[in-house]
């Protein structure tokens, strides 16, 4: 722990929980590195102080109905919540700025997706640095969006879904950034604020390290002219906590059950909390992970089959005709499984927290991105970085028992663990003192200690 520094910096994460987990891990960083933490959090996804007891919390009321808190098209949720949020959170900070008991506030660090605090920030004359949950190189694409929509690629049309992106290769029409909307225009707002709105800010931080994306970094620093700041992974910069930002209960009893697996064994579940499948869907993973007679844990979170409540689709009696070969839970902690040694392969929905956190733990993936950043994130997994496989034909028995095989007991498998393990090396050296990662963390506190609000 360094000497503090005297500052306080607030941090404003977007209720969300992939958004959530990498604040408040940066949240912990600079808290190590000296600077005192408030958080500010809304009642939606409301945090639990008493997991961060070193921080401050103040919680915003900005009173979303219960049918906008139950909004399942995620553009609309967050619309209401940019509407809804602004007014609380203006009161909040400007209490927070002018309490003169406390330290000096060094600066705000938001989420771009929170669209008015650039507004907010200025106003109250505090400088705002934006954290990006996401990767550089989906960055660096998003970035692009003008361009490749003067060339024609969106609205995304089905006979081109297979053609390279030549500005981005090696991309695929398919792979392109998207969230699907009642409202499409709601997804090129979204492109809008995270790219324009956002130069405005005194910098960018990312949750990623130069060796992984060097070049996506390279284009964004040319093309923004802000300080960029890649000192990640975040969940290994600082010394082991146990402190969770969960949303949901992590079942802890998928440890014990991994206890008493061989190595690698186990293919490992989980599609994040956002992604949802219909239940043809939910049956043929089932029964493609039946059908490989390979052990597996699965992460069936409750809202993740449409129309029912958790694993009711299932026929009777699928569970104890697995031989305890299979096990499923409602929420798992995650990061412990992937450290697990008998996990041998991560089945997932690339999510940039879960990628990086197999990569961290060298498990290779089997990738299903549904929307968002995570068709960027698997492209890069499957043919930059060659450490997994993509399932391009969506969800086929086939195409994943193949996929499984393929990692699990064939070379290929073998050549992305190599793979992995140098990548692993990779992250150790960077949060070494002097490796890029290091570096750029000390970068950020100068350069926040050096801003005057
Ligand atoms: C969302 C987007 O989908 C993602 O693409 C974007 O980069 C961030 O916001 P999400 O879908 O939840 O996030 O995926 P991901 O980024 O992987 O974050 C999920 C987090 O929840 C991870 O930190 C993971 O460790 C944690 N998790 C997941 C658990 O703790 N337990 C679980 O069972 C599943």
């Amino acid at each position: 722990m360094e000497q503090r520094k005297g500052r306080r910096l607030i941090l404003f994460p977007l209720p969300l929980q992939g958004h959530i987990n990498p604040m408040l891990e940066l949240a912990n960083i600079l808290y190590f590195k000296g600077f005192s933490i408030t958080i500010i959090h809304t009642n939606f996804n409301s945090l639990n102080p008493s997991t961060h007891p070193h921080f401050t919390f103040h919680s915003i009321s900005e009173n979303l109905s219960e049918s906008e808190a139950a909004e399942k098209d995620l553009l609309l949720l967050l619309s209401h919540l940019n509407a809804k949020c602004c007014l609380p959170f203006r009161k909040c900070l400007a209490t927070l700025v002018s309490d003169v008991s406390k330290e000096p506030v060094a600066c705000l660090i938001s989420d771009p997706v929170f669209d008015f605090t650039q507004s907010v920030a200025e106003s109250l004359k505090i400088p705002r640095i934006l954290l990006r949950t996401g990767g550089a190189s989906f960055t660096a694409v998003l970035s692009a969006f003008p361009i490749l929509q003067e060339k024609g690629y969106f609205p995304k049309q089905d006979s081109r879904l297979e053609e390279p992106v030549t500005e981005f290769l090696p991309l695929r029409v398919k792979d392109l950034p998207m969230i699907n909307s009642s409202d499409p225009k709601r997804f090129f707002k979204l492109v809008h604020d995270l790219t324009y709105e956002t130069k405005a800010s005194y910098g960018f931080i990312f949750n990623t390290f130069e060796d992984l994306e060097q070049h996506a970094l390279a284009k964004i620093r040319k093309e923004l002219h802000i300080p960029i700041f890649a000192i990640g992974p975040f969940h290994k910069c600082v010394p082991v906590t146990t402190s969770t930002s969960s949303l949901i209960s992590q079942d802890q009893s998928c440890i014990s059950w991994l206890n008493t697996q061989p190595s690698k064994s186990v293919i490992y579940v989980s599609f994040g909390s956002i992604a949802a499948i219909n239940e043809a869907q939910f049956l043929e993973i089932a029964w493609a992970l039946a059908n490989t007679k390979q052990r597996f844990l699965w992460v069936v979170r409750p809202g993740l089959v449409q129309g029912s409540e958790w694993l009711e689709p299932l026929p009777s009696g699928f569970l104890e005709s697995l031989n305890g070969m299979g096990h499923i839970v409602k929420w798992a902690p995650q990061k412990e499984v992937l450290a697990h040694q008998a996990v041998g392969v991560f089945w997932t929905h690339n999510g940039w927290n879960s990628t990086l956190e197999s990569i961290c733990e060298g498990v290779p993936m089997i990738c299903f991105p549904f929307s968002a950043d995570q068709m960027v994130n698997a492209r890069y997994v499957s043919d930059v970085w060659k450490i997994g496989l993509q399932l391009e034909l969506g969800i086929q028995r086939g195409e994943i028992e193949r996929a499984i095989r393929r990692l699990m007991m064939e070379k290929q498998g073998e050549e992305m663990r190599e793979r992995l393990s140098k990548l692993k090396d990779k992250v150790n050296l960077c949060l070494r003192q002097g490796g890029s990662s290091y570096q750029s963390l000390n970068g950020l506190v100068n350069h926040i200690l050096s801003l005057e609000s």
